[in-house]
């Protein structure tokens, strides 16, 4: 029986959402190049991509863009949730239980035929950023700011965060994100999200295995992680950053934002978060970008190992102004889509998700009854 760690190299199933060649640096979502989709698309677009399977026509994009906009307000209850709930949680906590909420509210919880799944999908997408702008605007005690329903998807994530309108860098800034971040092939929280619906249990509980998986720093957890080390390394010269790495890499430790399991070149999604951190860089007057090139020279020329997609986002989050223990939610707001394509695709194609393992313990061993022991 041989064994591969960590499921590594290991084929689970086929999908049609998206190719990732790891050798080449290459992403496709639905066969389209991640390089056209980010330069060219706009993250509700992408969304009916993913979804749909094709890319829509301008008639179709108009409706489906109203029809995610006109989704984007809470239930009452869920509302009345948040503003009880303790403002020193941990966002994602937050985010990852309003989800299980929602599912609790919706009188269809366990219809997985695919109108019913397109509906949840379409509320879970829209909702998402609400959930995520409310908890923040409680926890800085101001009142909510609401929807806009004229703003797009990423604009009016930061008109409720914020309370004011973004200028166009800023929502291109966070479009791009959120089109980049939107799906990935069968990545852990992906996986987690296949094997939820893989059970024929609901999406709701798809989207909050999804979640509480993607938490960890080894995953979504990074962006976090790389803020924390960008603060820690900004006051310091060359010479000691490369002191950091080099006492990081003796002791064993992840640089977090480095590597991934399946790039084994540039990963195509740095390149364009990096263009856009550049361009926020020059407008905010900040300084991130020359930092996190620096330490990316010096973490490829010691390790050998490349930047990955939380690496360049998290500049682009601090210099949105969104709050450090807000970034994992910013990537589920982009990954959702990818996690409710993939619980679709499962209810479509159905097999149960049961691998096997090797056990290594003792057998047949003698009970001793509880008084004889
Ligand atoms: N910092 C330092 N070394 C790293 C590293 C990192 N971030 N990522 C990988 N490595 C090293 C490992 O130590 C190992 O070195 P070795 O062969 O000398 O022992 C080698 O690269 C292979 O790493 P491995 O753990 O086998 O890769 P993996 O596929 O299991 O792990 C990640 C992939 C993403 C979990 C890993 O790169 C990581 O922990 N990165 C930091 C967290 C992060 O940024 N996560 C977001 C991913 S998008």
């Amino acid at each position: 029986m041989s064994i591969n760690y960590g499921l590594r190299g290991v084929v689970a199933l086929e999908s049609d959402i998206s190719r990732i060649d790891g050798a080449k640096g290459i992403l496709e979502y639905r066969g389209y190049n991640i390089h056209d989709l980010a330069q060219h698309s706009s993250f509700e677009e992408v969304v009916f991509l993913l979804l749909s399977g094709y890319l829509p026509t301008k008639s179709e994009l108009t409706e489906f863009t109203i029809e995610l906009a006109e989704r984007r307000e809470l239930p009452e209850k869920i509302i009345d949730v948040l503003c009880n709930l303790p403002t020193i949680s941990y966002p994602t906590v937050i985010l990852r239980t309003m989800y299980s909420y929602l599912g609790d509210l919706d009188d269809s919880i366990f219809m997985i035929n695919p109108q019913e799944s397109r509906r949840k999908a379409i509320d879970l997408i829209a909702k998402t950023p609400t959930i995520i702008a409310y908890y923040q605007n409680i926890r800085e005690d101001k009142p909510l700011t609401h929807p806009n329903k004229n703003l797009g998807h990423a604009a009016n994530f930061l008109w409720m965060l914020n309370g004011v309108e973004p200028d166009k860098i800023d929502e291109r800034a966070l479009d791009l994100d959120l089109i980049l971040h939107a799906e990935h092939t069968l990545n852990a929280s992906t996986f987690a999200a296949r094997i939820a619906a893989s059970t024929l249990s609901d999406m709701y509980a798809g989207v909050v295995s999804a979640t509480g998986t993607l938490f960890g720093p080894l995953h979504g957890g990074a962006s976090q992680k790389v803020i924390e080390m960008l603060r820690e390394l900004k006051d310091k010269d060359t010479q000691e950053i490369e002191e950091w790495v080099e006492n990081k890499l003796q002791a064993g430790e992840r640089i977090m934002g480095f590597g991934h399991r399946v790039y084994k070149t540039m990963d195509p999604r740095v390149e364009e978060l990096r263009n856009a951190a550049k361009q926020l860089d020059a407008v905010k007057s900040n300084n991130w970008l020359a930092l996190s090139d620096e330490l990316a020279e010096i973490v490829y020329r010691k390790k050998r190992i490349y930047s990955n997609v939380d690496f360049y986002a998290t500049s682009i989050y601090a210099n949105l102004g969104i709050p450090d223990d807000q970034f994992i939610n910013m990537f589920i707001m982009g990954r959702i889509v990818g996690w409710i394509a993939h619980i679709m695709d499962q209810y479509q194609n159905n097999k149960l998700i049961r691998p096997l393992q090797k056990y290594v313990g003792e057998e047949n061993r003698v009970f001793t009854h509880i008084d004889d022991r």
